[in-house]
């Protein structure tokens, strides 16, 4: 049999794996399956550029019709993968096809977290994962409307950023004590609460959302403090979660993430997993995660098609983020917590700053705000395990190239 590798998931991840394949060398079939009816295309746009309208669809492909067609890839859009046959090495697409495969790569990526709240389901209540789902929130984008976002992290305040720049009234709702507390640490937070305060957004924070009601469509949010908060329209951003019930059910080891090692490779050696939907090894962390980035999606593809075209590349890399709200591009390299020492480079004020997390001398990660020069060097010196004076880092007056091109020497040394 020819060899084919079927892929089920369009998202970025399999669009960066099936470029990878033909590029590393693969001349079987592939075929890809997925669920939304349109080609792989890119997400992080969705909640800023594409959502404000400055950013075209077809600008957010990854690639156009016609390259699928050169490049012999079977595409079955608005198609989901019902099943998988292991030990025939088949699966089963809904519309009652199959598809034979010599190995076949999970793409599956994560889905928005519902809230199983009291009217939950009235209209003008939104998820933002999807092209259609940026759809359905513009048809409600109304210079005046009341926005409810619920969720201060990466989809509430980049949505609340876009809606009060176009005139809409905006209240976020977030059940923690400060916003993207996921991700950065309190002088972060902090200070995206103040520009967004400057912007005209309301933040209420610590605060908990009991429902929604309003008749056919949401007309308030209900609070947990008893108040409830008009609202013409609703935004909820309160994370994901991997999607792996085809791999749960089909057996496959899974722990809150498709179980894969540096190869991409799953418990059953013919499937590979890559992307959102995958826990990972990562040797330069010395530890097992899952990420929701783009970043990783791109390189677990390449890595999924290193090992499938004979020439294994592990996957080893530090994760980075970005956010943009406003004219602030955040960016973000490394992992960070409350256990490492956290030094602030730069003054707030300026709104370009940085904030540097520290085991020991060792920098593990890096939030950059406005500071692209920073994130570069950054990424350079946590893959190098780098170790940073402390006392330097935090002297304005020092010189942070300099600094890094120090660390950087002695560490290669
Ligand atoms: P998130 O995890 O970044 O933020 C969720 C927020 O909702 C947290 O601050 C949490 O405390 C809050 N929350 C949870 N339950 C709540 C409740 N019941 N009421 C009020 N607040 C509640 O997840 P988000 O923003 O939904 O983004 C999902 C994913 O989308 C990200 O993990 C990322 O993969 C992707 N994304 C990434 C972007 C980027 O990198 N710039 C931009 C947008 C999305």
């Amino acid at each position: 049999m020819t060899a084919c590798i079927a892929i089920a998931g369009a998202g970025h991840a399999a669009g960066q794996l099936i470029a990878s394949l033909r590029q590393g060398g693969f001349d079987g079939r592939i075929v890809l399956a997925g669920e939304e009816p349109w080609l792989p295309y890119q997400r992080p746009p969705l909640s800023k550029k594409f959502l404000s309208g400055e950013l075209a669809l077809d600008r957010l492909l990854l690639r156009h019709q016609a390259w699928y067609a050169d490049h012999r890839v079977d595409l079955h859009l608005e198609t989901r993968v019902t099943g998988i046959d292991r030990a025939a090495r088949r699966i089963f697409l809904d519309g009652g096809k199959t598809v034979d495969y010599s190995s076949l790569v999970l793409a599956t990526g994560s889905r928005v977290r519902r809230l199983a709240l009291p009217g939950a389901e009235l209209d003008g209540i939104h998820y933002l994962r999807t092209i259609d789902d940026v759809h359905a929130i513009q048809h409600d984008f109304k210079p005046g409307a009341r926005l409810a976002v619920v969720g201060g992290g990466y989809i509430g305040l980049e949505v609340a950023a876009v809606a009060v720049t176009h005139g809409l009234e905006v209240t976020v709702l977030e059940a923690a004590p400060r916003v993207m507390s996921r991700v950065v640490s309190e002088p972060v937070s902090s200070f995206y609460e103040d520009e967004h305060r400057k912007a005209g957004v309301t933040l209420r924070l610590d605060c908990g959302v009991r429902g929604f009601s309003g008749t056919g469509r949401i007309e308030s949010v209900m609070l947990a403090d008893g108040s409830s908060l008009p609202a013409d329209l609703a935004v909820v951003g309160v994370g994901v979660a991997p999607v792996c019930e085809l791999a749960e059910d089909a057996g496959l080891a899974c722990d809150d993430g498709i179980v894969v090692d540096e190869n991409c490779i799953t418990s059953d050696p013919d499937i590979l997993a890559i992307g959102d939907c995958t826990r990972h090894p990562n040797p330069l962390l010395g530890r097992r995660l899952r990420l929701e980035s783009v970043h990783n999606a791109q390189e677990q593809g390449k890595t999924a098609a290193a090992w499938l075209c004979g020439k294994p590349r592990p996957y080893a890399d530090i994760p980075w983020f970005w956010s943009d709200q406003y004219d602030l591009k955040l960016q973000i390299v490394g992992l960070s917590g409350p256990e490492y020492e956290a030094v602030v480079r730069g003054d707030p004020a300026t709104r370009s700053f940085a904030v540097f997390y520290l085991d020991g001398d060792r920098l593990v990660a890096v939030d950059a705000i406005n500071s692209a020069r920073e994130f570069m060097l950054s990424k350079k010196l946590i893959a190098a395990g780098a170790r940073l004076d402390t006392a330097r880092l935090a002297d304005p007056g020092s010189d942070f190239k300099a600094l890094a091109a120090a660390a950087l020497e002695a560490a290669a040394g």
